[in-house]
């Protein structure tokens, strides 16, 4: 499996990057992850500019943010994904002496594309849906950025795997926010529910797409609050993410949402997601 690392193709075995490159010292990066649907990037554009903006808010200067697109591209024939994949890239801010504050300019910054084939999660939890936990955001205020600081996001979803569940749902301030690697959507009377795009969530580009799902089949779509104590009064509960792809959820911290069966708009909408894909 060859990845591209600084402007080079090499085995993945023989990637390696300095032990002070500041991705690996201070987590100061961001990182993207798309899917390859039938060889072919999806919704790669999107993913880049949610990489821009992120690289723009952490000041890290990348000239060539087209470069990886095309990197991605390359990945995808060498490595021979014809079908089902995932892209990775991951940027950070160079390698440079330990030190908090900025490395001298003209310090590259670190580019890393893998491309490899990825097999989707089972055809059942999507036809039966998943359970979630809820847990403690103790995540910064910076939530919008993709950022490779995931210490949270790592013991909410073992949270969440140690209890046999499929995720972990942010709480913050009596508030579901959101999962540890998706979006969260509820369904009432109706009518969507999600939270707001602010610094509080990772506004997913799957997220942005079931709006423009849910208008085209004509289910009311809004930005909100779901309440922790109002959870159980949802009719149907989902995730949207880019692994995730549209997941509903059937239990919550081991109660059932209704009838413990994923709801009728969920399934229309998962339906349209895939109904959509480039085959
Ligand atoms: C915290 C968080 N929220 C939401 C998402 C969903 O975003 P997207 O649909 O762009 O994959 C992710 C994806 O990794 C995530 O890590």
């Amino acid at each position: 499996m060859l990845v591209y690392l600084n402007g080079r193709y090499v085995p993945a075995a023989e990637a390696t990057i300095p032990v002070d490159d500041r991705g690996f010292l201070f987590a100061d990066g961001v990182y993207e992850v798309a899917r390859i649907y039938g060889g072919r990037p999806y919704l790669m554009e999107a993913h880049l500019q949610r990489m821009a903006e992120g690289l723009e808010a952490l000041r890290i200067e990348l000239k060539d943010l087209d470069g990886i697109a095309a990197a991605a591209e390359r990945l995808i024939q060498e490595n021979g994904v014809d079908g089902d994949g995932t892209i990775y890239i991951q940027v950070t801010r160079g390698a440079a002496p330990r030190k908090h504050a900025f490395p001298a300019a003209g310090t590259e910054p670190t580019v890393y594309v893998a491309a490899k084939p990825y097999t989707n999660h089972p055809a059942s939890w999507f036809e039966d849906g998943v359970e979630a936990i809820t847990f403690p955001d103790t995540r910064w205020s910076r939530c919008d950025i993709k950022s490779i600081a995931l210490l949270p996001n790592v013991l909410a979803n073992q949270a969440a795997h140690a209890a046999g569940a499929f995720e972990a749902l942010f709480v913050r301030d009596g508030v579901v926010i959101e999962g540890s690697h998706s979006n969260l959507w509820g369904v009432r009377r109706g009518r969507l529910i999600t939270y707001p795009a602010s610094n509080y969530i990772l506004a997913g580009i799957t997220r942005s797409l079931v709006f423009e799902l849910a208008d085209e089949l004509d289910v009311p779509a809004e930005e909100g609050m779901i309440y922790r104590e109002d959870l159980f009064e949802y009719d149907e509960l989902f995730l949207s993410g880019t692994t995730t792809e549209i997941m509903p959820i059937v239990r919550v911290d081991g109660r059932e949402i209704v009838d413990g069966e994923p709801g009728p708009i969920t399934q229309k909408l998962l339906k349209a997601y895939r109904d959509q894909l480039p085959r």
